[in-house]
């Protein structure tokens, strides 16, 4: 493999091809309308995404449960509102009429005991006692799966390109997953309960969706770091799992949003964290099919080294295509700027974590250097 400009080459996924190997990571940013609509501010943000040329752009974590959502202002996908699907069904349509050569793959998310109970109900599976809420039984959770293999079906008509079941950060899918989830019932105690929900979910997508050119994928924390977290040889079962049910990709990540923020996402002091993405990646793509994707995360802090960074840890077997979280705020035309040999043009993220701090407090998210 030439790794001259490697970050420029396509590759297959699923039946499906990426122009290049720059993905822009989910990204959520608060700036939905209140019926959970993309605003004006979300639209102007996924033309930048798709315009500045990355091969996939995946949509920032979409609730399908606005009853129980992290933040006011969030995404909603709801299978049984016709106006909420038509809006869909037009953003798609927008979206792939202005770039047709870019793939859009959706997030789907459930916030669990992230939930606000503020201006929501916050449920979980059993209370943490940094958080509580409703403990939820096993018909909720089924509902949980029946209502993502819906949407998964709608987003295959509408267009969209694949969906990406988050089972990272210590959102819903963290939580049933993790050995935390000790309680006895149907998602809960042993791995094989644990795991079923998250198998149980991908496997109801293919069965209803078995075109290859419908990309399913999950972005995993390989590790929560901390007591009762995800743990790395869960994950590695998970992700194999998944794979052997039809998954095509996966995203690699790290920690939680709550407990492990400077793990998930390096940054200023912790900047060193990003390698432990990279010895992550390295592990979780051993495990994996020659023909599974995996997309490198955590990358953002390495600031104007990401692209060669990039291009050595595709090279070196590590991952397949380089994400962009942070860094899709601070300058989403970098993929373009590569391509064109326009890289000190590029408006580096700096890491100091202010769109995060915006995202958490409830506002708004966005760089603020720009
Ligand atoms: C403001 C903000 C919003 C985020 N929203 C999401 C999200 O919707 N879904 C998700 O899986 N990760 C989300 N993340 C995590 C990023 O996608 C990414 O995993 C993390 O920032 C590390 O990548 P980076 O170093 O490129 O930023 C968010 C992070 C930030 C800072
Ligand atoms: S606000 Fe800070 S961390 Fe966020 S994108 Fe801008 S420079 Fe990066």
């Amino acid at each position: 493999m030439d790794e001259h400009k490697i970050l420029d080459k396509s590759i297959n996924i699923g039946s499906k091809i990426s122009k290049n190997r720059f993905c822009i990571q989910p990204m959520e940013a608060g700036d939905a309308t209140l019926e959970g609509l993309p605003s004006k501010y979300t639209m102007e943000r996924y033309h930048r995404y798709a315009s500045g040329g990355a091969g996939i752009v995946v949509i920032e974590a979409v609730t399908l449960q606005y009853r129980s959502r992290s933040t006011e202002h969030q995404l909603l996908l709801d299978p049984e509102n016709a106006q909420n699907l038509n809006f869909w069904r037009r953003f798609f349509r927008t979206m792939k009429d202005c770039y047709p050569d870019t793939l859009f793959i959706m997030q789907l998310q459930h916030a669990g005991e992230f939930s606000s109970d503020v201006f929501s109900e916050r449920v979980c599976v059993k209370p943490h006692p940094a958080f509580g809420g409703k403990i939820i039984n096993a018909d909720y959770a089924d509902n949980v799966i029946e209502q993502t293999i819906a949407a998964a079906r709608f987003l295959y008509d509408a267009g969209c390109d694949g969906v990406d079941i988050k089972f990272c950060h210590g959102y819903l899918g963290s939580q049933i997953l993790r050995p935390y989830n000790d309680r006895e019932w149907k998602y809960g105690g042993s791995w094989a309960n644990r795991s079923s929900f998250a198998f149980n979910m991908c496997e109801g997508i293919r069965r209803h969706i078995p075109d290859r050119g419908f990309l399913v994928g999950a972005k995993v924390s390989a590790f929560e770091d901390f007591d009762g977290g995800q743990t790395f040889e869960e994950s590695l079962d998970l992700i194999r799992g998944l794979e052997a049910r039809g998954a095509d990709f996966f995203i690699e990540s790290l920690g939680n949003a709550y407990f492990s923020w400077s793990l998930m996402a390096p940054g200023g002091k912790d900047r060193g964290n990003v390698y432990k993405h990279l010895a992550a990646a390295k592990i979780i793509k051993d495990s994996l099919a020659p023909g599974t994707v995996l997309i490198g995360g955590g990358l953002s802090a390495l600031g104007s080294r990401l692209p060669v960074v990039s291009e050595y840890g595709i090279y070196n077997g590590l991952f397949d295509m380089a994400g962009l979280g942070r860094q899709a705020f601070a300058d989403p035309s970098l993929p373009n700027k590569y391509t064109e040999d326009r890289l000190e043009e590029v408006h580096w993220c700096r890491c100091c974590d202010k769109c995060g701090e915006l995202l958490r407090s409830g506002r708004q998210s966005y760089c603020v250097f720009i």
